[in-house]
């Protein structure tokens, strides 16, 4: 039988992580954030006092490098922008790309991303993409880095001002943009909870495969 290849790919704080870890628990299959492999070098970037926007030689070795992707810290703003910038650099696109391939070739997997379905798995079953508006995409992060506060007026307006801008970067660069793949199946989730989102994504899914 083929193996089972789910692509979740959308903008940020979409919700495409808690959709792919739901998936993966109700298919039985292993999940892979590639957010955080990005986040995890821009990490040790920071701490080296590196400049994640320059391509090095340095860059690229640590993203060969095995990293602790269940860090709590990996989720924080400067990790954020600081990710954004790593993933505009080739050494590390083609450093990571192999290692998410080699993740899911052998068991399947449910892997979310910004390029899982056009560029890292162009054949995977089944492609969704995640997408909600920016402001309720801003809310969603407040509510889960502050334990479930309202931020307020100000704040959500500068949450909103940086997710705007880290889409814009990512869906403008020249190797691997964000970008709904034309078989992709768009799940727009403002209106929906989370159950509700994990129940049309498996209906596709079970339509698909
Ligand atoms: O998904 P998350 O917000 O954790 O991703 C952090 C950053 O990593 C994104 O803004 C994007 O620049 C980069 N990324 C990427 N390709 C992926 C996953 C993430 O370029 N497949």
């Amino acid at each position: 039988m083929k193996t089972l290849i789910i692509a979740v790919d959308g903008p940020a704080a979409a919700g495409k992580g808690t959709l792919a870890a739901a998936l993966a628990r109700a298919l039985g299959l292993p999940h892979l954030d590639t957010g955080l492999l990005y986040r995890a070098v821009a990490r040790q970037m920071l701490l080296r006092g590196m400049d994640p926007q320059v391509d090095a030689g340095d860059a690229v070795a640590l993203a060969l490098q095995p990293a602790d992707l269940a860090r709590d810290d990996l989720r924080v703003p400067e990790i954020d922008r600081a990710a954004s910038a790593v993933a505009t650099q080739p050494g590390v696109r083609a450093a990571l790309l192999q290692r998410q391939r080699d993740f899911a070739v052998a068991t399947g997997a449910v892997i979310d991303g910004r390029d899982i379905g056009t560029v890292v798995f162009p054949d995977a079953t089944v492609k969704l993409f995640v997408t909600a508006s920016a402001r309720t995409r801003a809310l969603r992060r407040h509510l889960q880095l502050h334990d479930g506060q309202m931020p307020d007026g100000a704040t959500l307006e500068r949450l909103v001002e940086d997710i705007v801008a880290r889409d814009t970067k990512d869906a403008n660069r020249a190797l691997s943009p964000l970008k709904c793949a034309e078989d992709a199946v768009v799940l727009e989730t403002d209106d929906f909870d989370s159950r509700q989102v994990l129940d049309r994504a498996l209906d596709i899914i079970h339509r698909r495969h």
